[in-house]
């Protein structure tokens, strides 16, 4: 790679819905790299039930994003090393907010380098005030009609009382 192609960061997740805490991930991503593929997955493997579908999950961060040209975000399927690949990409980030992500994310890391050697896990702390944040807390609050305003964007909140009323 020459010094003077752009970077390419990918920000791979489930995002059911996009949180502050991964806005704050994304905005952190920006200050290295040129440009931010946010790379929704369409079900994380069938591990879980999503409240969104991906085509939800990835017009909300569009709009959320609308107005920074470096950010797009698209839907995939099948692994991510494919995906990076295919965007010529060679960096993905991740938000690490606690000790307890960490098993998991070391995982991750070390069997997309396992597949692909190219790649590059880096991983980003989120403010403070969202280490506690994740879209399944968001998902369970809103649903029994907590106020979770603080949380997400207006886009999100927006498309979580469409989807649970309220
Ligand atoms: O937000 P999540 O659910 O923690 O995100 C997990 C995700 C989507 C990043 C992870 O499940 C993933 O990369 N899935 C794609 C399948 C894959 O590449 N698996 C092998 C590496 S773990």
């Amino acid at each position: 790679m020459s010094p003077a192609s752009p970077i390419v960061a990918i920000y791979p997740g489930s995002f059911d819905p996009m949180t502050k805490g991964h806005e704050d991930i994304a905005h952190r991503t920006l200050s290295v790299a040129d440009r931010l593929v946010v790379a929704v997955a369409h079900d994380a493997t069938h591990r879980k039930q999503n409240l969104f579908t991906v085509e939800e999950r990835v017009a909300v961060i569009n709009e959320i994003f609308g107005d920074d040209e470096r950010v797009e975000a698209l839907a995939f399927e099948g692994l991510l090393v494919d995906f990076a690949r295919g965007l010529g990409s060679h960096l993905v980030v991740r938000g690490l907010r606690a000790i307890s992500d960490f098993e998991y994310e070391m995982q991750m890391a070390q069997m997309n380098q396992e597949l692909w050697p190219e790649i590059e896990t880096i991983f980003f702390v989120p403010e403070v005030e969202y280490s506690f944040l994740s879209s399944s807390l968001v998902r369970q609050v809103a649903s029994l009609g907590g106020d979770v305003s603080r949380f997400v964007s207006p886009p999100v909140l927006a498309r979580l009382r469409k989807k649970l009323g309220g």
